[in-house]
């Protein structure tokens, strides 16, 4: 790995190790809640105080670089820059306020628009992720082999049930699958597509913090990702996308290509 890389990576790893004992404390302490674009899309004073301490710690080091990140206003950032990073300090902050599981921290960084590295950190499992371009994704320093492939029939489909509800071919994609499970976190979710327990996580209004970071380790441990039309996913975009695991994609595509 090239030098500033692996010094990038470094710096993220103790980032991380950094905020997560903040995030695990908070979930015991009460919580300061706020709703944005409905009453059941809520924020919470965590979520802001970690995407501020990942935006102190990336300005000091690395001024030069851009930040997209879910709890701050990203006008025109992705044009402006040609190192970006893209910060969803707590993915899945629902299930962290009432669940109190099934959380993580996403951040990955990009250069030139392609994805370098990508970081998960599933707090309540103390689990975590990462993965670095060409050189494999990693759980706690191991090594993520490429899972084997599942087909359709045989795995469990994980995919926004209201979204679901409102696609009819949703119900059959489900249908053909083996049967249906859902975190409600897209970290979450996409890791059981990665670990090879999911053979697949679709999803229809993420934002690119929900699967920037997802899909550097699609490249590095051999998982197909897309738009519902076969197209590329735009980390700085969002919308639908599959994470799928090689053995269901094609059959998952064709019928999402419908939608
Ligand atoms: C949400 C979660 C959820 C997914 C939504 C996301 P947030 O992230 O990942 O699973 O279905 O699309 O917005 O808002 O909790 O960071
Ligand atoms: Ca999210
Ligand atoms: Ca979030």
């Amino acid at each position: 790995m090239e030098k500033y890389l692996r010094e990038i990576h470094e710096n993220v790893t103790s980032w991380i190790h950094e905020i997560v004992p903040f995030v695990q404390k908070a979930v015991r302490n009460k919580l300061t809640i706020n709703t944005k674009s409905s009453d059941f899309d809520i924020v919470t004073d965590v979520d802001k105080k970690v995407e501020q301490f990942f935006r102190e710690k990336i300005h000091q080091a690395y001024p030069s670089h851009g930040i997209i990140g879910e709890e701050s206003d990203n006008t025109n950032v992705k044009n402006s820059f040609d190192c970006l990073w893209v910060i969803d300090p707590i993915d899945g902050t629902t299930n962290f306020v009432k669940q109190k599981d099934h959380f993580c921290l996403l951040i990955s960084f990009y250069e030139k628009h392609v994805g370098q590295l990508g970081y998960m950190y599933d707090v309540m499992n103390h689990d975590f992720y990462y993965a670095i371009r060409g050189h494999g994704a990693y759980l706690n320093e191991k090594r993520i082999e490429k899972p084997a492939p599942i087909r359709l029939r045989e795995g469990l489909v994980s995919a926004d049930i209201l979204a679901w509800s409102q696609h009819r071919l949703f119900a059959e994609l489900l249908d053909r699958s083996f049967g249906y499970r859902y975190f409600g976190c897209s970290g979450i979710d996409s890791i059981h597509v990665i670990n090879g327990k999911f053979a697949a996580f679709v999803s229809t209004r993420s934002g690119p913090w929900d699967l920037a970071a997802q899909l550097i380790f699609a490249e590095e441990v051999g998982l197909k990702s897309s738009k519902f039309d076969g197209s590329p996913v735009n980390y700085t975009v969002g919308g639908d996308w599959i994470l799928a695991n090689e053995g269901c994609y094609e059959e998952i595509v064709e019928l999402t290509k419908r939608f």
